[in-house]
């Protein structure tokens, strides 16, 4: 059986916080996306040839799976690739709970098939994993990867696919400058050594690293990025600033600056879009090389800053 290689961009697209479009938004990040925002960041990442988009049924309980289905199809699917995820804690009670939610994406999507399709959290890595196999075989996903798993749960998934002649192709961890568990656990060399792509999510800390937040500017209100984040922006504020000031010797910004950082790691960023400007910004970190006491520098800031940015849904790797 030949495995058609997964295509790996750069830098793919996140559109969690496009969950929160429209007057129903569920309040995660507090944005206010409208339909003529989102098409122009699409056109300006196609442009840019960024065309690699991450989502999830549960982002916004399907809204960003719609949003995004309706948005790109301005565009001919064979010119952009599509990842979401099977979340288990989400599961349906049917026979077959994963194809059950596989069709309810493809449907909102509006294709028939997902370039990449993830277990999102390892509830049950013996229980879920083989589920994919069928799927994989009927071509209704094209590749498949796991997200949040440790170690030896990517491992052991690694082998329940293996016995079938396929394999975990891809790995999705939250890694940014504050939070670098995977590579402490061993995840970023094993991939390296495996010739497994990582894809980093949160790299920008949902806003926090953008030095566009600060304690006099905090994100939105009532969201919960700001219950998240908002404590610990006075802490951030020395590694923001140098995340600027290096940017400004390279002609860039301070998130483009953290991009950077986890290119320079060897991972993938998915950086979250919502403004057609963003995609400015992941063009300058394509072209950005940070030297290797750049790069230590922020990792010293960033442990110095000596907060813990794991999400409420992430165990320790
Ligand atoms: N597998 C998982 O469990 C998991 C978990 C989390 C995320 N993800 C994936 O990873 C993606 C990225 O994570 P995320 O969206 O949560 O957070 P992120 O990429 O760390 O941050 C995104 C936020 O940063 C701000 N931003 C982005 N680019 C910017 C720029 N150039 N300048 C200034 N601000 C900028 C935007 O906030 P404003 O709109 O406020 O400006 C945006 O909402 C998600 O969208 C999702 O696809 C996966």
């Amino acid at each position: 059986m030949t495995i058609e290689t997964l295509k790996i961009p750069q830098i793919a697209l996140g559109t969690w916080a496009w969950g929160d479009s429209g007057e129903a938004g569920d309040g995660y990040f507090g944005s206010h996306l409208t339909r003529a925002d989102l098409e122009e960041v699409a056109d300006k990442a196609h442009a840019a040839g960024f065309t690699l988009w991450d989502t999830a049924m549960v982002y916004g309980m399907g809204r960003s799976e719609t949003v995004l289905g309706d948005v790109l199809k301005r565009f001919a699917r064979s010119d952009y690739q599509l990842s979401t995820k099977f979340t288990p804690q989400a599961a349906g009670t049917g026979d077959n709970p994963v194809a059950d939610m596989l069709e309810q994406s493809l449907a909102r999507l509006g294709t028939d098939y997902i370039d990449l399709y993830w277990i999102h959290n390892p509830a049950d890595v013996a229980r879920w994993t083989p589920y994919l196999i069928p799927l994989l075989k009927s071509g209704k996903v094209k590749h498949v990867g796991v997200s949040n798993h440790t170690l030896s749960e990517i491992k052991r998934a690694n082998r329940i696919l293996e016995e079938s002649g396929f394999r975990v192709e891809a790995i999705q961890n939250h890694y940014s400058l504050l939070y670098r568990g995977s590579e402490d656990a061993g995840i970023l060399d094993y991939c390296r050594s495996h010739g497994i792509p990582f894809f980093a999510y949160m790299v920008l800390e949902q806003g926090a690293l953008t030095g566009r937040y600060s304690p006099e500017n905090p994100l939105p209100e009532g969201t919960n990025r700001a219950r998240a984040y908002n404590g610990m922006l006075p802490q951030l504020q020395a590694l923001t600033d140098k995340l600027a000031s290096i940017g400004q010797s390279h002609g860039a910004a301070a998130p483009d600056v953290a991009t950077a950082w986890a290119i320079a790691k060897g991972a993938t960023p998915i950086i979250g879009v919502t403004r057609p400007d963003y995609v400015d910004g992941l063009v300058r970190a394509t072209s950005l090389t940070l030297t290797g006491d750049e790069v230590a520098e922020l990792e010293a800031l960033a442990d110095a800053a000596d907060v813990n940015t794991r999400g409420w849904w992430e165990k320790e790797m």
